[in-house]
């Protein structure tokens, strides 16, 4: 029974050795962990520092060395930011007179493309308005056809048929707006500008017919029409307003 209680004892001396050199082996590890931290922390901040220090030359050096950093090279010189101006509503900066007839007269001329064709070309019915005597001719002679409409024979001496009156609900602006867009498309080539001023003064004109509100007759158009509107010419450059179509204020102003 001793023999065989021997190796119990022998295994509790063994137990108590092998914790003793576990604390041993314990207190070991501890310590290298320690030296290794010790070790390590120091050095972790003097790579930091000396990365600072190349970081902070270095770019010094960058700084002063070429253009790639520039302020003019990474600003667009002359850059100004744009805003509307807010001061009469965000109205819309002007346009040529010219220009800014013609896109207004393109929406007017909507009355008139059924019959007389996008191309304004005409056809069918309808007699062209690109080549036209009439259009390119005499600016009171134009509005009236286009106010009262008229009953042949047109310019070529060709009867087509009656064309309505197309002034009603027509203000003074699209009237000199179509009839400018008119005079310079289809390969026309008025290069004038037929004035809201000079297309009131038709209005007037045509109130003032011995028979208003009937088509004009060839025979009316040529005996009392053959006149240029008056009003004062406009500069087809000079600067408007593109919705108004009114002289656009100089900026000093
Ligand atoms: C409903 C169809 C119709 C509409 C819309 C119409 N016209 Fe006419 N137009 C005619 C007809 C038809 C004639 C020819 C009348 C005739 O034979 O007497 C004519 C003739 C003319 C002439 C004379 C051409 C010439 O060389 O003698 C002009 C200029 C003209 N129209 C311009 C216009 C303009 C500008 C508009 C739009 C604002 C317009 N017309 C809208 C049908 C129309």
């Amino acid at each position: 029974m001793q023999d065989s209680n021997k190796p119990d004892l022998d295994e509790s001396l063994n137990v108590t050795t092998s914790h003793e050199q576990m604390l041993r082996e314990a207190a070991a590890v501890v310590r290298e962990k320690h030296v290794d931290e010790g070790g390590k922390e120091p050095m972790s901040l003097w790579i930091f520092g000396a990365c600072a220090v190349v970081a902070l030359v270095a770019g010094g050096a960058l700084g002063k060395a070429g253009s790639m950093f520039d302020y003019d090279e990474t600003v667009r010189p002359g850059y100004v930011r744009q805003t509307l101006d807010t001061d009469d509503g965000g109205a819309l900066p002007p346009v040529p007179a010219l220009k800014a007839y013609m896109s207004k007269g393109e929406k007017i001329y909507g009355k008139c493309i059924g019959c007389h064709a996008p191309d304004g070309k005409g056809g069918g019915a309808f007699p062209p308005l690109a080549g036209s005597e009439w259009v390119l001719g005499d600016t009171e002679l134009f509005a009236m056809i286009v106010i009262n409409g008229m009953s042949g024979p047109t310019s070529t001496g060709k009867v087509w048929g009656v064309m309505p009156a197309q002034g009603i609900g027509m203000s003074p602006t699209d009237l000199g707006a179509v009839m400018t867009y008119v005079r310079n498309s289809f390969g026309n080539s008025a290069g004038d500008v037929v004035t809201t001023e000079m297309a009131a003064e038709a209005m007037k004109i045509s109130e003032a017919r011995a028979n208003p509100g009937t088509p004009v007759t060839a025979e009316e158009l040529t005996a009392e029409h053959l006149k240029a509107l008056p009003g004062e010419p406009l500069d087809p450059t000079a600067m408007v307003d593109p919705v108004s179509l009114e002289p656009a204020e100089s900026p000093s102003e």
